[in-house]
């Protein structure tokens, strides 16, 4: 086993053993924000919010390598460990779980988590795989830290859906808490993928998010139309030279099935790509923001 790290009071675990010594030791409720590193204010608030409904916190940082296709960013995911123990830290975080590739995915392991339905759409359509990693890490991480409470952003809103409804199917005695999306002051959604963007396209992906408050602005004036909102949200990115729009979609905001008709309410979501990154966005239309 490696050692125990301490910094004042925040601990990092670089095992599962070790996760499972200090978690022994913390006081109840857990709240867990899982986390592929690379911490921005959307991290930060689901770590914040963890704190104000947790005695103790524990926050992840593990690089999946099974959630990322062929063609996706893995091995130039952005990586910044040292800004990111210092942020944890600040937010008061109890215990950072390192765990090592090795140990997460030894070579002779062959259970996966699949959830089916939900991931067949969206994200699961676009990126073959990746929904089977994100559950499997993510039920792995839940086993390894027996939270009280995990916090989610709803910036990945399918992803979201998928771990409640994993956590639902599978009884596992835990909350999965979904958090509004935290976004920088000209709207643009956080996420470590903006780091890709030059400054032209940082200007061009703020389209997505005047794309859904467009939709937003048309559900508000009654327009129920799924297809109509869809084009003209389609017409409005086209107009920005620099976006390749990967996919819109009008969805029921529990089962993601596309709508024709908007009645109760909707998730509106899309991926546009600007330069490198897919970006990533929605909002729920009659609901939350
Ligand atoms: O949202 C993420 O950062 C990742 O998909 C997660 C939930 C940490 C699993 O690797």
């Amino acid at each position: 086993m490696g050692q125990l790290h301490l910094s004042n009071t925040m601990q990092i675990a670089s095992s599962i053993a070790e996760m499972r010594e200090l978690r022994r030791q913390l006081p109840e409720p857990v709240g867990f924000v899982p986390t592929m590193g690379f911490l921005h204010e959307g991290h930060l608030s689901l770590v914040r919010r963890a704190r104000a409904e947790n005695k103790s916190v524990v926050a992840s940082i593990f690089v999946n390598p099974t959630q990322f296709g062929p063609n996706d960013d893995f091995e130039a995911y952005p990586r910044d460990e040292e800004r990111d123990l210092a942020q944890l830290e600040a937010e008061n975080t109890d215990v950072i779980l390192m765990p090592q590739p090795s140990e997460m995915y030894p070579v002779d392991a062959s259970s996966w988590v699949v959830v089916e339905g939900l991931t067949d759409g969206l994200e699961g359509a676009a990126r073959p795989g990746h929904f089977r990693g994100v559950t499997t890490i993510v039920a792995k991480l839940f086993n390894i830290v027996e939270p009280t409470r995990s916090y989610f952003g709803q910036k990945d809103a399918q992803q979201a859906l998928v771990i409640q409804k994993m956590a639902k199917d599978l009884n596992m005695n835990l909350e999965v808490i979904v958090c509004p999306t935290v976004r920088e002051p000209d709207g643009l959604a956080m996420s470590s993928r903006n780091v890709y963007l030059n400054p032209d396209e940082r200007r061009s992906a703020l389209v997505l998010n005047e794309s859904l408050k467009l939709a937003q602005q048309l559900f508000d004036d009654g327009e129920r139309d799924a297809g109509l909102i869809k084009r003209k949200m389609r017409e409005m990115i086209e107009r920005e030279p620099k976006s390749e729009i990967d996919y819109i979609s009008i969805a029921d905001t529990s089962t993601l099935a596309e709508l024709d008709r908007i009645e109760d309410g909707a998730l509106v979501s899309l991926v546009v790509k600007i330069g490198k990154p897919r970006l990533l966005d929605n909002v729920i239309l009659g609901g939350p923001a």
